[in-house]
């Protein structure tokens, strides 16, 4: 019986046929294919068995299901590989046989969700959902394809059924198998650690099998659920690539099995280590939805995909496509350190250079001077901010800033007031002194009294006073997994049921506060992930707020992530993380690629910084639409591999903002070659360098070669003039055609090199950068 079931995107095609034995394969994933009559030439030819090949029926002794190209495998009936379903059922079998029963589509998506799902209705795509049945248990499985054509994306989740008469335990349940067949792939994970998220690792997939997964109840800084497979020849702008992504915030598993059958398998979903569910008679279990996108053109293309369906079907809401504030954070500036007196000066300052939100961050509440205490006590520390928040507030506002707050809900000190009234809220495992993370517990978000408590508790800090925005942290992952309104049966779902119980917290408030922006962060780039952001339309992309280490983690991040879901801020130099010294220009060129703000003591900083920010936040703004919502490419340096230039560009290729990036200078690579891909190739255009500064000090006895005056290097009128004079990096204005610029790029002037300086000569230095606006010539 086949039945072939093709689904097309404007690019892509995904087609499923239905095997003799009635097991649904995967036929194809790739470069679109029209409809044919006969997809015969798609089909593997199974025509004798072989060798130790285990063969589900003796009427089709040729069809072993180990070496087929499958849609959703189980165990115990000859498919070997790593399986999409694991079931335990009463009488303790293992063994699971679904087979194809019927399939339906309609426009728009199933209505229900117990899950953040992603958006859209019946004019942005087409679902069909598959029906297999296991008819011997009384199980059934539902595929869901959601087929959104325009954005060349498709999501699945799966749906189990227990029609049975009996429990059965769920060991593992993936949102998506995806079998392919031939190729030569890498598997492209993004990982990381605490302050350094997301890096871009390649490995070459050879038979084998390899996991990326989080174990830390969220979706972990270590290996994000964003992963990629890739040809060997794929490059940013050609070759074939697939992208995959999990809306979900917890623990994931993207696992990769290649065998000497040619066959490449893909699963996602949750983390079948440590989950177990128990899905009584009648009940369902829904995965989280997977989002998988191909490209036959390379990775920009395939990020271009992820990015518009973030931006139009996972971030919702009154900021879905609104431009956000630049704001000012008190953290890298006071630290818990600060008072009325303190936030206001910096506020103020804020307000003088253009800043338009102010976030107060962690310490205004309970008695919280340090990270020991006060986390579950969300009321205002009237020493610190006497008359409390709302006082604050209108005093912000009087200064033409917004206010926004950071809360940290999900956990509590043993030294507050909350865990003395209810110890028991805290996860901990009967019988064992629970480990520490910040010197810090976290709630029993499985707990419906906690979850009311929470909801309360936050609407009460967010109705203090005009709140416009929350940062919403998590700075420790979970250890102990146990919940005591768990019985013992249910423990394997405790990690699941607080991802629920916190996504229910996270409706409410969101539909009680639908005009508050919220920003997910979790220690940075812990929890970075489409689970949130259907919540958050923005997350902290990092702790580490270092310029030059900001390239690798919004670099890495941008294979999936847009930039108009990742905070990057300018912070002080040198940095705070990294101890690295950076120029004030450097510091925003990068951060300008992602939700500008800045995170230093403004009050102390020379005239020259101060104007410095002035002229770049004026600058944001002016190309704020552009630089958070056009188009993000990675551009390949053609001329030097170690320099990293990123573009943003407008939808009709009119405009573009691109920025050049190098590490440590090198003499002898002092040339530099600025490509845009994506303008208008017949268009002309206007190239030039943002109006940057430098700053005197930074020549040191050189001094004396690039000002025309003699002074005394590090004398103190070099002092003097570091902190005041505006010496502005040399001009750059070019004049290009789209298709130059697209392909072949613009050779700009020199950068500096030691042997003379005129003002044709750009000093660049280390960790030197530089924005160029490109705009259609007038
Ligand atoms: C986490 C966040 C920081 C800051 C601190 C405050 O580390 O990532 O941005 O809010 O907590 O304690």
């Amino acid at each position: 019986m086949h039945k072939v079931i093709h689904l097309d995107t404007a690019r892509t095609s995904y087609i499923l046929d239905v095997l003799p034995t009635g097991h649904l394969a995967n036929l194809y994933y790739g470069k679109r294919l029209r409809t044919m009559d006969d997809y015969e030439p798609l089909r593997q030819k199974n025509v004798v068995p072989y060798g130790t090949m285990v063969n589900v029926s003796q009427e089709y002794r040729n069809i072993g299901l180990d070496d087929q190209c499958l849609e959703y495998s189980g165990l115990g009936k000859g498919d070997y590989r790593e399986p999409a379903i694991e079931l335990i059922f009463a009488d303790g079998s293992r063994t699971t046989d679904f087979r194809f029963s019927s399939m339906r589509s309609y426009r728009g998506r199933p209505s229900e969700a117990s899950l953040p799902s992603a958006l859209g209705g019946e004019t942005d795509l087409e679902t069909t959902e598959v029906t297999l049945q296991d008819t011997e248990r009384g199980l059934s499985l539902v595929l869901s394809y959601c087929v959104y054509a325009k954005h060349d994306v498709i999501t699945r989740f799966a749906t189990l059924r227990n029609n049975g008469e009996e429990p059965v335990r769920v060991g593992r349940l993936m949102s998506a198998q995806l079998d392919l067949f031939g190729g030569s792939w890498n598997f492209v994970t993004f990982d990381g650690c605490w302050a350094y998220e997301r890096e871009r690792n390649d490995r070459p997939v050879r038979p084998g099998i390899y996991v990326n997964d989080s174990k830390t109840g969220n979706s972990s800084n270590r290996h994000n659920p964003f992963i990629m497979l890739t040809a060997d020849d794929c490059t940013e702008d050609s070759g074939e690539c697939y992208a995959s992504n999990l809306i979900y915030s917890g623990n994931h598993a993207e696992i990769v099995e290649a065998t000497y059958q040619g066959k490449v398998r893909l699963l996602t979903g949750i983390n079948p280590s440590g989950f177990e569910w128990f899905l009584k008679e009648g009940q369902t279990f829904s995965t989280p939805e997977a989002v998988l996108s191909y490209s036959a053109a390379g990775l920009n293309e395939l990020s271009r995909n992820m990015h518009r369906f973030v931006q139009d079907f996972i971030v919702r809401g009154e900021w879905q496509h609104r431009e956000r504030p630049v704001l000012i954070n008190n953290w890298e500036a006071t630290d818990f350190d600060f008072d009325t007196r303190k936030l206001l000066a910096l506020a103020k300052e804020a307000a003088n250079l253009g800043i338009e939100l102010f976030v107060l961050d962690d310490g205004w509440f309970g008695a919280r001077d340090d990270d020991t205490s006060s986390l579950g006590d969300w009321t205002v520390n009237e020493k610190k901010l006497p008359g409390g928040i709302a006082g604050l507030v209108p005093k912000i506002n009087a200064l033409g800033l917004t206010f926004g707050i950071w809360v940290e809900p999900e956990m509590i000190n043993e030294n507050s007031e909350l865990y003395r009234a209810h110890p028991d809220w805290a996860v901990a495992t009967p019988g064992r002194a629970p480990a520490y993370g910040r010197n810090q517990f976290v709630l029993d978000l499985t707990m419906p009294e906690v979850r009311a408590h929470l909801v309360e508790a936050m609407t009460d800090v967010f109705s203090q006073g005009k709140i416009e925005y929350v940062k919403w942290d998590m700075n420790r992952n979970i250890s102990d997994a146990y919940s005591g309104g768990l019985s013992p049966e249910r423990q394997g779902e405790f990690h699941h049921r607080y991802l629920l119980g916190l996504y229910e917290i996270l409706a409410e408030l969101v539909r009680r506060f639908p005009k508050i922006l919220f920003e997910s962060c979790a220690s940075g780039g812990n929890r970075f992930d489409l689970g949130m952001l259907c919540y958050m339309p923005q997350a902290w992309t990092s702790d580490d707020t270092d310029a030059y280490a900001r390239l690798t983690i919004q670099g890495g991040s941008s294979y999936g992530y847009p930039q108009s879901v990742m905070g990057a801020h300018v912070s002080a130099s040198p940095n705070m993380q990294t101890l690295r010294a950076s120029t004030i220009e450097t510091r925003f060129n990068v951060a300008a690629f992602g939700l500008l703000g800045y995170e230093l003591d403004l009050t102390i900083l020379s005239p020259f910084d101060k104007k410095a920010i002035r002229e770049q936040v004026a600058f944001y703004k002016k190309h704020r639409k552009l630089l958070q919502f056009g188009r993000f490419i990675r551009v390949p340096d053609r001329l030097d591999k170690a320099k990293i230039i990123w573009a943003v560009v407008s939808d009709d290729g009119s405009e573009a903002i691109a920025g050049l990036f190098q590490g440590s200078a090198r003499i002898g690579l002092g040339q530099d070659l600025l490509t845009v891909p994506g303008l208008e190739p017949g268009a002309s255009f206007t190239v030039n360098g943002r109006p940057q500064f430098i700053n005197v000090k930074a020549f040191g006895n050189l001094v004396n070669r690039v000002l025309p005056v003699k002074i005394r290097g590090d004398g103190v009128i070099h002092t003097v003039l570091s902190s005041h004079y505006m010496f502005r990096m040399a001009t750059e204005e070019y004049r290009a055609n789209g298709d130059l610029l697209s392909k072949y790029g613009i050779k700009l002037i020199p950068q500096f090199s030691g042997t003379g300086y005129n003002d044709k000569i750009r000093i660049f230095s280390d960790y030197g950068s530089r924005l160029y606006v490109i705009d259609a010539a007038g």
